[in-house]
């Protein structure tokens, strides 16, 4: 607190410089002490969603939905309540807070939003491809008491999407508080992989939800938007896995399905399984939209916020007793360039990590345990290996794009994209219906990284270039992809100096000029204004 204080303190006034020694000593006791707590936490048993209650499975039929959105209190940590905001659901007589909505491809979703909270909110659904007025836009943002009703074909290759708050200004703070949920379409190439690898959902396939949260002394969600927090992004240190702290999992010795979403507002993670000191391997099958063509060894993944994640872990080879470690591994913020770039202000702070500004001590780029994995049981045979082919990714065809440039920088404290700050009237990117085009989305030097996302379509990575080497060591491939950068995505992190150029096929089936948007997926960044509406005109 006093730390806290002393940072805002220390921003507004342009103590930078003075802060830099006081706050480093400051930084090296928080980082022992968490190690030490680290070690010692009680483990939970990670929460696994049942067919109803908190995260519950709610299987579409033709029955509309309606989600509430509303205040409550949810125990998180050691029993304490603390406020959250859920959406509220009742189908087929039972009861859901946040339910994963899980749809077969090609049915028709019909849906109400009611707004039973005291401040507007609107519900988007991250990665589908809806008609604009479906897209749960801010502009579509209803009162308290109000309501939106959607009704939309599913489309999109069987997946992970999810659905959150969209309320200009607000969706970070309300996502942080929970409103978002899980929203998984199934089609015939997903069913293949869980029949060929008998995997069974709820128990060897299992969603991840990873959040990080910041609790005060009574166990409450905190959210401390301080300058600072809101110009570099809301972290925590406490990781949730499907709302639980410190979870542990116990597995038999096979091969596991893990759907994972990073469900935070803006921490960035570096995935691997950690077995004592070594790094084991494990297979990933699929990104943001879906299936990868094929299973892609890896060791190591990014995951920035709203990307998500299908990977196979396989336990076969390990004996009961052994514990294993799914850990974010350390990595280069690469916010610290930027520091010199923003007046002067910051100066000095420049070695401290973001952590010690966001008001959590655990620094983005630290390493840190997110779950624990405990070999309990004995596995009976199951077969390990993944089909060789999952499904088909036709490349998108770009003979004909054209390309356009999109860059992100920072001015006076706000992070812009194409120089332009949000404005609900104004259509800074305007696309025609049926045509390709390529975007070189170039991250500025004094930047941070960018998790970029699109809404209405998904994409394809064609290269990225002036990668950090952080990139460039995961990459593989002549153009510098690696392996999460292979199949469909709707979201993409851009490091500082990078440049990724994605490929997009704007064409759809809906009637008129469609709005969406393109913004910045760090949730505090997006709501102060790095996004701008994205005009796909029709033909
Ligand atoms: Cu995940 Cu504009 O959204
Ligand atoms: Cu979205
Ligand atoms: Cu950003």
């Amino acid at each position: 607190m006093q730390r806290r204080k002393f940072l805002q303190y220390a921003a507004a006034s342009g103590l930078g410089i003075l802060a830099s020694g006081y706050l480093y000593k400051y930084r090296q006791n928080d980082v022992v002490g968490t190690a030490a707590a680290a070690r010692n936490v009680a483990r939970t048993p990670l929460f696994i969603p049942g067919n109803s209650g908190p995260l519950g499975i709610l299987d579409i039929s033709d029955a509309p939905l309606t989600l509430n959105a509303r205040a409550t209190t949810l125990p998180l940590i050691q029993g304490k309540p603390s406020p959250f905001l859920i959406y509220a659901a009742q189908y087929d007589d039972k009861d859901y807070q946040n339910p994963i909505i899980r749809i077969k491809r090609g049915k028709q979703f019909n849906a109400r939003l009611q707004n039973d909270l005291t401040e507007p909110t609107i519900v988007h659904w991250h990665g589908l491809h809806v008609p604009g007025a479906m897209d749960g836009h801010p502009r579509n943002t209803i009162a308290a008491s109000g309501h939106y009703d959607y009704a939309f074909p599913v489309t999109n290759r069987g997946g992970m999407y999810w659905y959150h708050t969209h309320a200009h200004n607000l969706t970070a703070k309300q996502a942080y508080f929970g409103l978002a949920g899980i929203f998984m379409v199934e089609d015939e190439d997903d069913l293949a992989v869980r029949t060929a690898l008998q995997l069974e959902p709820g128990v060897t396939e299992l969603p991840l939800l990873i959040q990080d949260k910041q609790f005060n002394s009574a166990g409450e969600l905190e959210y401390a938007s301080n300058p600072m927090q809101q110009m570099m992004g809301q972290l925590g240190d406490t990781i949730l896995v499907n709302l639980t702290p410190h979870p542990q999992l116990d597995i038999a010795n096979r091969l596991y399905r893990f759907r994972i979403l990073n469900g935070s507002n803006s921490r960035i993670y570096k995935l691997a399984f950690v077995h004592g000191e070594k790094k084991l391997p494990y297979t990933i099958i699929g990104t943001d939209a879906g299936l990868l063509d094929q299973p892609y060894p890896a060791q190591e993944a990014f995951l920035a916020p709203a990307e998500r994640l299908d990977i196979l872990f396989d336990a076969s080879r390990l004996r009961t007793g052994d514990e294993i470690a799914l850990k974010s591994l350390a990595f280069e913020a690469m916010n610290n360039d930027m520091m010199g770039g923003m007046g002067g202000m910051m100066g000095g702070m420049s070695g401290m990590g973001m952590g010690g500004m966001g008001g959590s001590s655990l620094a983005l780029g630290a390493e840190f345990e997110i779950m624990k994995l405990a070999v309990t049981h004995q596995g009976v045979a199951t077969p390990s290996v993944p089909p060789r082919k999952l499904s088909t990714i036709a490349r998108i065809d770009t003979r004909k794009a054209a390309v356009r440039n999109i860059s992100l920088t920072m001015q006076r404290m706000r992070w812009l994209i194409n120089g332009e700050s949000f404005e609900m009237g104004r259509y800074p990117i305007e696309s025609r219906r049926n045509t390709v085009e390529l975007w070189d989305i170039q991250n500025a030097k004094m930047s941070m990284p960018h998790p970029m996302h699109l809404h209405g379509f998904s994409f394809q990575i064609v290269s990225r270039s002036n990668s950090p080497s952080q990139v460039r060591k995961l990459s593989q491939d002549a153009n510098g992809r690696m392996v999460t950068d292979l199949g469909w995505k709707d979201t993409i992190l851009v490091w500082p100096g990078e440049t990724v150029r994605i490929a997009i096929d704007f064409t759809n089936a809906y009637k008129g000029d469609q709005i969406y948007l393109f913004h910045c997926h760090n949730l505090e960044h997006e709501d102060q204004g790095m996004m701008v509406n994205h005009l796909v005109t029709a033909v």
